[in-house]
């Protein structure tokens, strides 16, 4: 029997409890989210017509060049130059990010920045191809004129496509440059220009995030300093924003041409507004001088540094300046005047070493002399066992650290034998953000799947989170998103192909917890001590003062039924009936999938209550979620 004493509050639940980590791997970006259609728009890929094909015949029509003007414009160096003999035509195709995903019924916006070549007159006909090649909805434009301009034409799509394509014709004499390629649906988040994916972030939505960490992980830190993640160049004018390779690029080795790039056209703007959109609160990550140690562990220099710390100063400006300032005027320009109210910031991601403390101690001077109330988040190695881990894990507790990223991504029986991991640290040190964490579990086939069986341990683990909320006060589940046919890491929290997404157990997981987080932790114990394993069950409880209510979480992690009667003490009374939301599988290896996207999703029914005692049996395998009206 347990017992639920529901007036000893032992902590508040963190308004940013159960937050979100969004990454640009397994193309969550470009290809993902952000729902430009056009790969490589701006020719800017290594090799500047990846992407692009000239079907065979419309060569010998014309020509195309791609010209870099570098010195005159770095940011946006090169664009595609199209020569016409008299009177012929010339006939591009954009492959799009492993197809286009068009819907029957809805329209596209095409645009592009064009010119004429001196003396010329060139018509652009716009045709989207299905996937077998055939035409489901076409425009015209009529460049006018030997000066950059931007084009618009829009048109609806007859048909569905799960791997369309984006044909160009152009006709006349003479030619034309182009460049900024570009086609999204009409159909965003918010009817947004320049927009995201509006299925995707209704996902991201639903889990009513407390935070939105961005924008990673590893392409934080870059493969080498070169490529690392620098806010300044993701926002103003989109056409403006410099590509590089994505750091995850290499990952795609095996393929002939690794085709990941980041555009940025989901940039610092983008991810702060989404933020707010979905209610999160911001927290960004910034290069703290160092490039991944994984890979050139290259680090600037400690007196060449002071770039670095004066990027993570601007970008608070950024977020929160008035419109007089410098950064807080493009905030305003972009389209958002008001404050983003940035309240944390991170300094480098899985970095260790004394190297990392000494560049994190100039960061933190800075910053807190400047924003004495913005907390910093530090990077911890990435195994909370390694030595690493605890040399920068013992260091930063010395420093007074705020904040401490954990990451864990581990075996299930890992996250099962941790769930008590808390429940004894030290009280008076920084927070802990669980910033990075998956349990990693094997399929039949001995790939690493979002199966039943880690969704239940981390569900597991998750009680130990929420029960010592004096001390955990974020956690997100990483990675976050993943394509069908362009991932390099699994699992993912949810996974979409260019038309379709659904999230896995552990999403529902993740959804459950966010959903249920409730206001103040009390104690749920079995013979007066925490409930964390015995007999394979873990339990916590929370009560949402906002709605009256106790939430009780019980998991269950053994293949045979639990009967539990929780004895809910400290109370006057309780509601005669409750309501009880079960997440389960009669199988450890059951997946969701795009056929069967809710094959594991919560199903919701009444529980009744007797006195002050809840009584139920946890079926095997399970994750319960009671909820009961506190009279
Ligand atoms: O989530 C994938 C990667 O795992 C992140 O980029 C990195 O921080 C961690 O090693």
């Amino acid at each position: 029997n347990f017992t639920v004493k529901a007036g000893e509050v032992k902590a508040s639940v963190s308004p940013n409890m159960w937050g979100i980590f969004f990454e640009d791997i397994n193309f969550s970006a470009d290809g993902g989210i952000y729902a430009e259609l056009v790969k490589n728009r701006s020719f800017e890929f290594s090799v500047p017509l990846m992407g692009w094909t000239v079907p065979e015949g419309a060569v010998s029509n014309g020509q195309i060049l791609v010209v870099n003007r570098q010195e005159d414009n770095s940011s946006n160096p090169r664009f595609a130059k199209i020569t016409l003999p008299a009177a012929r035509s010339f006939t591009m195709v954009n492959e799009g990010f492993r197809g286009m995903g068009i819907k029957a019924g809805e329209q596209y916006n095409f645009s592009l920045y064009a010119r004429l070549q001196p003396g010329s007159a060139v018509k652009l006909t716009v045709n989207l191809l299905d996937d077998a090649g055939k035409t489901i909805g076409t425009t015209t434009i009529s460049p006018a004129g030997d000066s950059w301009q931007l084009y618009k034409a829009s048109f609806t799509a007859a048909a569905t496509a799960a791997k369309g394509k984006l044909q160009l014709t152009f006709t006349g004499s003479g030619g034309i440059d182009a460049d900024m390629i570009s086609l999204f649906p009409q159909h965003t988040w918010k009817e947004r220009g320049n927009g995201l994916r509006a299925d995707l972030v209704q996902l991201l939505a639903d889990l009513h995030p407390g935070f939105l960490r961005f924008p990673g992980g590893c392409i934080v830190e870059g493969r080498d300093l070169a490529n690392r993640y620098q806010w300044k160049k993701t926002v103003g004018d989109v056409s403006e924003r410099e590509l590089i390779i994505n750091r995850w690029n290499t990952e795609f080795a095996h393929r002939a041409a690794p085709d990941y790039f980041q555009s940025f056209g989901l940039g610092f703007f983008e991810y702060f507004l989404l933020a707010e959109d979905i209610g999160a609160s911001p927290l960004p990550i910034l290069n703290c001088g160092m490039a991944c140690q994984y890979n050139s562990g290259e680090v600037v220099a400690v007196n060449e540094l002071d770039p670095y710390i004066q990027d993570a100063l601007d970008l608070i400006e950024f977020a929160n300046g008035g419109v007089t300032t410098k950064w807080g005027a493009l905030r305003a320009k972009m389209g958002h005047p008001a404050p983003f109210n940035l309240k944390m910031l991170g300094v480098g991601n899985e970095q260790w070493g004394p190297q990392y403390v000494e560049r994190y101690t100039l960061f933190a001077k800075a910053i807190k002399d400047k924003y004495p109330d913005i907390r910093l988040v530090n990077s911890l190695g990435p195994s909370p066992s390694g030595d690493k881990f605890n040399f920068l894990n013992d260091t930063l507790r010395k420093l007074q650290a705020d904040i401490l990223d954990e990451h864990y991504y581990s075996p299930p029986e890992w996250f099962l034998g941790n769930a008590a991991r808390y429940d004894a640290y030290d009280r008076k040190g920084p927070k802990i953000f669980a910033g990075e964490y998956a349990a990693h579990s094997r399929g039949t086939e001995g790939l690493q799947r979002n199966n039943w069986q880690s969704a239940l341990a981390e569900a597991a683990f998750m009680t130990g989170l929420e029960r010592n909320a004096d001390v955990v006060t974020m956690a997100s589940y990483a990675p976050l998103l993943a394509h069908v046919d362009g991932w390099q890491w699994a699992p993912d929290l949810i996974w979409f192909d260019n038309l379709r997404a659904y999230g896995t157990p552990n999403y529902y997981v993740q959804k459950l917890y966010a959903n249920n987080k409730g206001t103040v932790v009390v104690p749920i114990l079995k013979d007066y001590k925490v409930i964390s394993g015995q007999d394979s069950v873990y339990a916590s409880t929370v009560v949402d003062e906002k709605s009256g209510e106790l939430v009780i979480k019980l998991v269950n992690a053994a293949g045979t039924a639990q009967p539990v009667a929780v004895a809910v003490e400290g109370v006057k009374s309780l509601a005669a009936s409750g309501r009880l939301t079960i997440l389960r599988s009669n199988s450890l290896q059951a997946v969701n999938s795009l056929e069967q996207p809710v094959g594991i999703a919560p199903e919701e029914k009444n529980i009744a209550v007797k006195g002050k005692t809840v009584r139920t049996e946890i079926a095997p395998w399970s994750f319960y979620v009671i909820r009961v009206k506190i009279n």
